[in-house]
């Protein structure tokens, strides 16, 4: 089988497993964060489980991206600084940034989640500097390029504005949950997962790659029903919950 084949047959077996897990996650509980739970085999402390199912995400990255001849061109470098803005931070510092210090992720979803992200590093880093052959600089000026930098960068700034509110929320030995306020918490209950979903949205139309569309979808599949689960959850256990805030989009769901 040729690499392209190869290729080609995992971006469709993402796709197709975004439809399973996106149904799945609709009735079962990722098992982490809030829904840790017995039964689900051993469980990590949580820095440990974001470092280890994170880190194919820096690393496959960087390898899967320099193996590719037009590793040395502009525009995908631009690609991998962007890329790597979101990951170092996500899977080196964030860890380091969370309050509490309890064992709270399941190896079984780290696992998975380890496999996921090797397989996605491969499939977007290849596309960038082996498959595609359409980023030259002309791309650069090109609409479907600014337009995805620019969801993109909105994207970036709400999830990391969102997830700061959440880690200030947490005194610094307290593992419990208080309801969030400020910025678009006003409107969503996950407003972090909005802007994880716009981040990779805005990586789509930038790189107008299957790839990345699959990345996206899978995104959506992934956080879209763990942000019904988290509102249904602060509704039922906190009774002053703000009326009228959704789950995830704002004003819709
Ligand atoms: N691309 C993807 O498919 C993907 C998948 C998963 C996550 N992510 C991103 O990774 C980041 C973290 O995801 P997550 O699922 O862990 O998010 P989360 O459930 O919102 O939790 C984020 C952190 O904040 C704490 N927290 C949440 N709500 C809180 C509250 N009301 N009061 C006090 N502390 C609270 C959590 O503690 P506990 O751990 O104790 O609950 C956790 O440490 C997000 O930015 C998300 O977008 C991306």
């Amino acid at each position: 089988m040729s690499e392209l084949n190869f290729h080609s047959y995992l971006v469709f077996a993402l796709f197709l497993l975004a439809g399973v897990t996106f149904i799945s996650l609709l009735f079962v509980r990722a098992p982490y964060g809030r829904y840790a739970r017995a039964g689900w085999g051993p469980m990590l402390n949580s820095k440990v489980a974001w470092i280890i199912q994170e880190s194919p995400s820096v690393l496959a990255f960087f390898i899967f991206f320099f193996l590719g001849e037009r590793s040395n061109q502009a525009v995908p470098l631009i690609f991998l600084c962007i890329w790597q803005l979101h990951y170092i931070y996500r899977t080196y510092i964030y860890p380091f940034r969370l309050k509490g210090n309890k064992k709270n992720a399941s190896l079984a979803t780290a696992t998975l989640a380890f496999l996921f992200t090797t397989i996605n590093s491969y499939i977007n880093a290849r596309s960038l500097t082996h498959f595609n052959e359409g980023y030259t600089t002309c791309w650069l000026t090109d609409p479907r390029f600014m337009i995805g930098i620019t969801i993109f960068f909105t994207g970036l700034i709400i999830n990391f504005h969102s997830d700061n509110i959440l880690i200030n929320l947490r005194k610094k030995t307290d593992s419990g949950y208080g309801i969030p306020v400020g910025g678009l918490f006003k409107y969503v209950s996950c407003p972090n997962y909005f802007g994880e979903i716009l981040e990779w949205t805005g990586w789509a139309v930038a790189t107008w790659s299957l790839p990345g569309l699959c990345f996206a979808v899978w995104t959506f599949a992934n956080l879209f029903p763990r942000a019904l689960s988290h509102h249904r959850w602060y509704i039922d256990n906190f009774p002053d919950y703000p009326e009228g805030r959704k789950a995830i989009i704002p004003k819709l769901i």
